[in-house]
């Protein structure tokens, strides 16, 4: 309903909006692809010192464009003033892992970020703010956003897996050449990382199980689980990489448009049936409570909850068991640093 929707004009920061998931997620927000055609909105862009003239060049392109929806576009390197009344924040910038870089040197700079940013968001946004992480590892480096903000209800941070979602109903309609849109209830479980399980056992295809439109395609079900479990898991948790290599650096449209389709369906609601969103845990599927970990989840324009009640077999315990067991991993390494 109106009443749950933010303000008009909706007031947008990006974060790293200087680089490239920025240059590709700006452009839909301001034309109004995130939130309909009908919501001003302004853009309040976050950088370090480094990506200001980036972020200002894709400003100035912004103004170009003369989007009838764009109501003004604000640059800074102060997370203070970029989160100031922010009804939505996609934090997208985040320190990239260099050459020779341990984890736990990536953990200690992401935390570095996300502690003060988390903090400001606490302080200056509006009430209503709903929160994306984009920026590697999203999933601890939501974790440490949220605790940063005691005063933000936590169940207004997520961090992105949409695109892994997005990727895996992607190799399965090629699979069964489908329409993606035949496709429901995919999910991927756990961290966005390669240890996340992509799962298709609740899945449907034009409104019959996944599995057995696998089983018939394939020629039978242990030909339809050896193709999940080789191909496409590995493919879908590998996509990333197989992207980095192939195009050389890592993907940008494809991650701006998850985000976007992310925060639309948290705030006008998910069409039907479920998708994947990383979101705090408060114990379901025996994830332990407080971790961000992605989750088959709906959305009627309040935020994500979690789809309960689904059944996971062995196979699938033992992969949600691993992925959670890396978050578990990089929340311990977060808290020995002091940033939990
Ligand atoms: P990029 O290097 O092109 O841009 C990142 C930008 O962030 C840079 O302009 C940089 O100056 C800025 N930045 C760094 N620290 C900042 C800070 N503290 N505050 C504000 N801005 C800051 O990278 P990209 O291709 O746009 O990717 C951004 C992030 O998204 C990376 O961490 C990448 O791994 C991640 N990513 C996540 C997914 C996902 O599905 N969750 C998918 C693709 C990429
Ligand atoms: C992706 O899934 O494309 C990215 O998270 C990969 C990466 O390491 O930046």
């Amino acid at each position: 309903d109106a009443a749950s929707l933010p303000p008009l004009p909706t007031t947008i920061t990006v974060t790293g909006a200087g680089g490239q998931i920025g240059y590709a997620l700006l452009f839909r927000i301001a034309s109004g692809a995130m939130l309909g055609p009908d919501r001003p909105v302004r853009l309040r862009l976050l950088e370090i010192p480094q990506g200001l003239k980036a972020a200002e060049g894709t400003a100035l392109e912004l103004q170009d464009c003369a989007f009838p929806l764009l109501q003004d576009v604000e640059i800074t390197d102060d997370p203070r003033v970029a989160f100031d009344g922010a009804n939505v924040a996609m934090l997208v910038g985040a320190r990239p892992r260099s050459a020779g870089m341990e984890r736990a040197d990536l953990l200690a700079a992401n935390a570095g970020i996300f502690g003060p940013q988390g903090a400001a968001l606490g302080d200056v946004a509006a009430d209503d703010v709903r929160i994306v992480v984009v920026g590697n590892p999203a999933n601890t480096n939501a974790l440490i956003a949220a605790a940063a903000a005691p005063g933000i209800p936590s169940d207004r941070f997520g961090a992105l897996t949409r695109l892994d979602h997005d990727r895996a109903v992607a190799q399965l309609a090629a699979k069964l050449a489908v329409a993606p849109s035949a496709i429901r209830d995919l999910t991927i479980w756990g961290n966005h990382s390669a240890t996340q399980f992509p799962d298709v056992a609740h899945a449907t295809v034009d409104g019959r199980p996944a599995l057995d439109a696998l089983a018939d395609a394939l020629g039978g079900a242990a030909q339809a689980a050896a193709w999940l479990d080789d191909e496409f898991v590995p493919r879908v948790a590998q996509r990333g990489a197989e992207i980095i290599a192939v195009r050389g650096s890592s993907s940008a449209a494809s991650a701006a448009n998850a985000a976007i389709a992310h925060m639309r369906d948290s705030i006008l609601g998910t069409p039907a049936g479920s998708t994947s969103a990383a979101v705090v845990s408060h114990g379901e599927y025996g994830v332990p409570e407080g971790l961000v970990s992605s989750f088959p989840v709906t959305s009627d324009g309040s935020g994500y909850r979690i789809v309960e009640g689904l059944e996971l077999d062995a196979r699938g315990r033992g992969r949600l068991d691993a992925s959670v067991a890396e978050l578990v991993a990089e929340r311990d390494a977060v808290r020995a640093l002091g940033a939990l």
